[in-house]
């Protein structure tokens, strides 16, 4: 049985027109990847994949505290399932991202939708336009993290958020409400939206503001409300203005400030992804951060010494 989706039509849900439920493949076992695993496989079947073995079970620590242990179908890229996928998720780093879907290349349809969850905005444009399928992009405020030890896999949720999913172009609603759907019933909660391209750009000055500092200095989120930390994010936000200005991209309402600080104070006990991964020893996401934001202030002459600085001393 064929069970990709028609990429050119949509008229009707994937998992309407298939007489068996679609998997979902997701590929990158990180933290964003276990726990869509582990939400999504209560409502479709799910493939997890890595570029090792993935744990075949693990556990999921509810924001609550509760302890859910859950078997995990897994398979490495040389151990694929035989029948295609409906959709594929991308859940590895940014900087692994292209080098994921390359892999992948031949052996599914080349239509099957993608699903990009990458923090940052660039392997997002590029995927959109190279890929033949569609390309959803998701932006996500939920917080989770890996929690490994010898005894067991597990992966915490840490805070509730929500996800919006669109594709860059606005195009694919009815793919991307369908997801939306599929993932607010797995316990997500999400929207399709027909403006992500503005979403990833305001997600990406909220990292931008507080990623590359907290990573620097080994701080919680939180701790940038002090001082010295305080000023730098304020000095961070004049320059990230400016450049979404010129990007021509609508401010949050209440402003760029209120935004970050929103995210700061729900966020406040929380290690960030990019302090994650200098803990971790894992490299970080910091060109797929600041790399358009630096390209944009260039395209627009605008001086943003601050960034500069910041990307200079990130690991
Ligand atoms: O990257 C992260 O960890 C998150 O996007 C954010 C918003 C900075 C909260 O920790």
């Amino acid at each position: 049985m064929n069970t990709t989706i028609d990429s050119t039509t949509h008229a009707r849900p994937a998992h309407q027109a298939q007489p068996e439920r679609p998997s979902h493949w997701i590929v990158g076992p990180g933290a964003v990847g276990r726990l869509l695993a582990m939400h999504l496989v209560r409502q479709v079947p799910v493939t997890l994949i890595g570029r090792r073995e993935p744990p075949a079970r693990l556990t999921l620590t509810t924001p609550e505290g509760e302890q859910i242990p859950r078997a995990l179908p897994g398979a490495t890229r040389d151990t694929l399932p035989p029948t295609p996928p409906a959709m594929i998720h991308l859940t590895t780093k940014a900087q692994s991202a292209e080098a994921a879907i390359a892999a992948l290349k031949g052996r599914v349809p080349a239509t099957t939708p993608l699903v990009l969850w990458q923090n940052g905005f660039g392997v997002q444009e590029t995927l959109t336009r190279s890929w033949s399928g569609p390309v959803l992009c998701a932006s996500t405020t939920e917080g989770a993290f890996v929690d490994d030890t010898p005894q067991r896999q597990a992966v915490v949720h840490a805070g509730h958020g929500r996800t919006v999913i669109g594709h860059l172009d606005g195009t694919y609603p009815d793919l991307a409400g369908w997801l939306a759907k599929t993932l607010a019933a797995a316990g997500l909660p999400c929207q399709a939206v027909d403006n992500i391209r503005v979403r990833l750009w305001h997600k990406l000055a909220v990292n931008a503001a507080i990623n590359p500092l907290v990573a620097r200095f080994r701080i919680r989120n939180g701790q940038l409300r002090d001082r010295p930390f305080r000023p730098m994010v304020e000095a961070l936000v004049t320059e990230l203005a400016l450049i979404m200005a010129a990007e021509g991209m609508p401010a949050p309402t209440g402003g760029w400030s209120a935004l970050v600080w929103g995210v700061v104070e729900a966020t406040a006990n929380n290690r960030a992804s990019m302090l994650q991964d200098v803990l971790a020893g894992h490299p970080t996401e910091v060109d797929s951060i600041l790399g358009p934001l630096q390209a944009a202030a260039r395209r627009h002459a605008i001086a943003i010494p601050r960034l500069d600085a910041l990307w200079a001393i990130t690991p």
